[in-house]
């Protein structure tokens, strides 16, 4: 029998696993799904949420290391791991990569070892790590080595600390030695010895964040990086970007170890590849300095105008309810010096010069990546590129920069619409026309230039009748 928040209202339910996936920047299985609608019946039978709608608020509007959103990431993440696991990659950083990286330290007299294991899961990982140090480095308590160890989920993070193991930690990849010398038997598993438990300082990250701080402190100068069987659940776009802040946190000569599979996403990267047995590392290579746009157009001393809305001209070409907005031709005679990376991007825009309009949105968002318009805005190129599913990602990054950003909502449901998944487009046009009640109606909507709350609503209104009238099968 389908539980009561099951029957409830649907569109929430969407919105919810959207929300999810685009703050974690992961991508929902079937059961991972239906377990976050089980959680959130659970939190509302105890009375701690009034409905999905309620939790979809409350959690866009924390961090999360608040106890609902690890309640819904204790069902969303797998934390699948054990000691020394991936044998051959262990083995060239037992091998190769450390005993260099020690050898060149031990010669310039620096004893120093900053090591992130990045997603670490239950700490398998970095204790496995530290173990190896302790079987590289005879003077370690003349060393300054630090191991970093992440993740999203606080629980994971409870129990490395605790550093109890059962059996199911030590696999067949894992060297026997391991187990004997560092572990003693206590109730409920395997205890580690607290001389490598004292090496591994664990902390809460998320990845998908853009920047990475650790008790307020960037994470910065490290040597070895390893992310390994995490970036699978990401798109290549969030990977990227992790990847770019990896680069950003290593030192000049830092490497990065990622999971087998995840070494598709190393191409075109900033890193050197270092091919070995069975295994590929990665060492930071500085990126070329940045050639000046020979493309950049020369502007005039016009005034800025408010961003134009796209959406309403890209809606039009597939729905004359939605008025066009006036075009804005880029001024041309103010130094493009002069105008910042967003302005520029809008104005590339507007003349439909896709790639330029790219390359300045690539430049506005290393200045605030949190900026909505910025996604906003490529989300809408790449729908003119017939890039779907990129244009999708980045609404959403859009939507999860603001809630409300209404016209993300409002092309969205365009997408879904188009790709007849009209649940999905219902669920969106209803969220924004929800934003709008809350709105006057003659306000104009923010990136919009002639677009009125009440031209939208009408829109939307006219959308969602249409939905409706469709044939059954569809909905
Ligand atoms: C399969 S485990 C990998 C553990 C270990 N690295 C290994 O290879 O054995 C994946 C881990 O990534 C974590 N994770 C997933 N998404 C994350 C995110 N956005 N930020 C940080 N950690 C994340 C999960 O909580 C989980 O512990």
């Amino acid at each position: 029998m389908e539980s009561r928040i099951v029957s409830s209202v649907p569109v929430f339910h969407s919105f919810l696993l959207e929300l999810i996936e685009a703050r974690l920047a992961i991508g929902l299985n079937d059961h991972s799904k239906t377990d976050i609608m089980r959680v959130a019946e659970e939190l509302r039978t105890a009375g701690i949420i009034a409905g999905v709608q309620d939790l979809c608020d409350q959690l866009a509007n924390q961090e999360i290391t608040h106890p609902l959103w690890q309640r819904v990431i204790q069902v969303a993440t797998i934390g699948e791991t054990y000691f020394f696991r991936d044998r051959s990659q262990m083995d060239v950083l037992k091998h190769s990569t450390l005993p260099h990286l020690i050898q060149n330290r031990q010669d310039t007299g620096l004893k120093r070892l900053r090591i992130w294991s990045a997603g670490c899961s239950t700490g398998e990982e970095p204790y496995s790590i530290a173990i190896m140090l302790r079987d590289l480095v005879p003077d370690i308590k003349n060393w300054d080595i630090h191991i970093l160890a992440t993740d999203l989920n606080k629980n994971y993070l409870e129990r490395a600390k605790r550093g109890l193991y059962r059996s199911w930690s030590f696999r067949s990849e894992t060297p026997p030695t391991c187990q004997q010398q560092w572990f003693v038997k206590a109730e409920g598993g395997y205890q580690i010895d607290v001389s490598i438990r004292e090496m591994v300082t664990f902390a809460p990250l998320n990845l998908a964040d853009e920047m990475y701080t650790v008790f307020n402190h960037p994470v910065m100068q490290m040597d070895i990086i390893l992310c390994r069987n995490v970036l699978i659940y990401f798109d290549r776009f969030t990977v990227s970007n992790i990847i770019k802040r990896f680069h950003g946190a290593l030192n000049e000569t830092g490497w990065l170890v990622l999971g087998h599979s995840e070494s598709s996403h190393m191409t075109s990267q900033p890193f050197q590849v270092h091919n070995f047995d069975g295994a590929v590392h990665y060492q930071k290579q500085r990126p070329p300095e940045c050639p000046t746009r020979a493309t950049t157009p020369v502007m005039n001393n016009e005034p800025v105008s408010k961003p134009r809305l796209l959406a309403a001209r890209l809606a039009q070409k597939h729905d004359p309810v939605v008025p066009a907005a006036e075009r804005v031709t880029a001024p041309s005679r103010v130094p493009t010096d002069k105008l910042d990376p967003w302005t520029l991007a809008h104005y590339a825009a507007n003349r439909e010069d896709w790639e330029e309009a790219l390359h300045w949105l690539n430049e506005a968002e290393q200045e605030n990546v949190m900026r909505p318009e910025i996604h906003y805005l490529r989300g809408v190129i790449e729908l003119q590129r017939d890039e779907i599913e990129k244009s999708l990602m980045s609404l959403r990054r859009a939507i999860y920069c603001k809630n409300d950003f209404v016209l993300a909502h409002f092309t969205v449901g365009e997408i879904f619409e188009k790709l007849g998944h009209l649940k999905k487009a219902a669920s969106h046009w209803t969220h924004a026309h929800q934003i709008l009640d809350c709105l006057s109606p003659d306000q104009f909507i923010e990136h919009s230039d002639k677009l009125t709350v009440e031209m939208l609503k009408t829109v939307l209104e006219y959308r969602l009748e249409n939905l409706s009238a469709a044939p059954q099968r569809h909905l």
